[in-house]
């Protein structure tokens, strides 16, 4: 039976760890989506720095709006560069055909990324970059190896290097910069305000795959509060009509 059981386990680390393809072990991204501010500066981020590129063309402005308690005149001015309505869907400031030709792949839309890769995969991602001159857009990238995608956060973020060598345990440290890279050149942000960064970056990303989780999040919360409440009244209930039996 143990073996078994033992047999089971091993199996299922084997699957999990299969879901990375081999690939370094993923960071935690701990997203949150409880908070509206952390999600208004993913949104911020997001439209800043991906749009340019990318399109988000599930999700409207005007959702983004109401649910993230924004208000219209916010919304217009932070965040709409690539269109004039808030009716419109986040579309990319480039053409695709475009972004085919500059890159050699045309950059994905993002509505659903985080549904597809997960958000400990966008987090990595996103934390990953490293100098490649081997690469045309001169980086390289841990967890998606000769990726396309230039590192357009590295004005936050700095620029990392690649470390060879790196004892095991040291490697995988916790250190924000991910398993064997270290900062070359600083940037703007420090390493805790860019994990921070891009932990609500990515909080926002699961928001765009699924804007029904923050509706979700909500009932969620009120339906175990009513079984909590139901609780309280079964329970003096059930003390009330045994009172006279003892
Ligand atoms: C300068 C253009 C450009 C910008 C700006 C840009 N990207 Fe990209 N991105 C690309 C290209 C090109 C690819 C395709 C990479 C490939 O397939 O090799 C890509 C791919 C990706 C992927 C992988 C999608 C997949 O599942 O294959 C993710 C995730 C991503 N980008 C996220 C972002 C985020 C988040 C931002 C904003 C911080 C951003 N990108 C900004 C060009 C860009």
């Amino acid at each position: 039976m143990m073996r078994l059981v033992f047999a089971a386990v091993l199996v299922t680390l084997g699957l999990a760890a299969s879901a990375n393809e081999g690939g370094p072990e993923l960071l935690e991204s701990h997203v949150n989506l409880d908070s509206k501010n952390n999600l208004q500066r993913g949104a911020r981020t997001f439209v800043n720095y991906c749009v340019s590129c990318h399109s988000a063309s599930f999700m409207r402005y005007s959702r983004v709006m109401e649910d993230l308690g924004l208000s219209k005149e916010a919304v217009e001015k932070n965040l709409m560069f690539t269109t004039d309505k808030i009716g419109n869907p986040m579309q990319v400031a480039m053409r695709p055909a475009d972004g085919e030709a500059w890159f050699g792949v045309a950059p994905p839309d993002l509505s659903v990324v985080a549904r597809a890769r997960g958000a400990d995969w966008l987090y990595s991602f996103l934390m990953s970059f490293y100098l490649d001159p081997k690469r045309p857009t001169g980086v390289n990238n841990l967890y998606f190896p000769e990726t396309a995608m230039p590192a357009v956060l590295s004005a936050l973020q700095g620029v990392q290097r690649k470390v060879e060598h790196q004892a095991e345990g040291e490697a995988h440290g916790g250190h924000h910069a991910g398993p064997a890279l270290e900062l070359a050149v600083p940037g703007s942000q420090t390493p805790e305000e860019y994990a921070n960064t891009v932990r609500d970056l990515v909080s926002f990303m699961v928001y765009l795959g699924e804007p029904a989780k923050l509706v979700r999040y909500k009932v969620g919360f009120w339906v175990i509060a009513f079984l909590f409440v139901l609780f309280i009244a079964c329970y003096l209930m059930n003390k009330e009509y045994w009172k006279d039996v003892h």
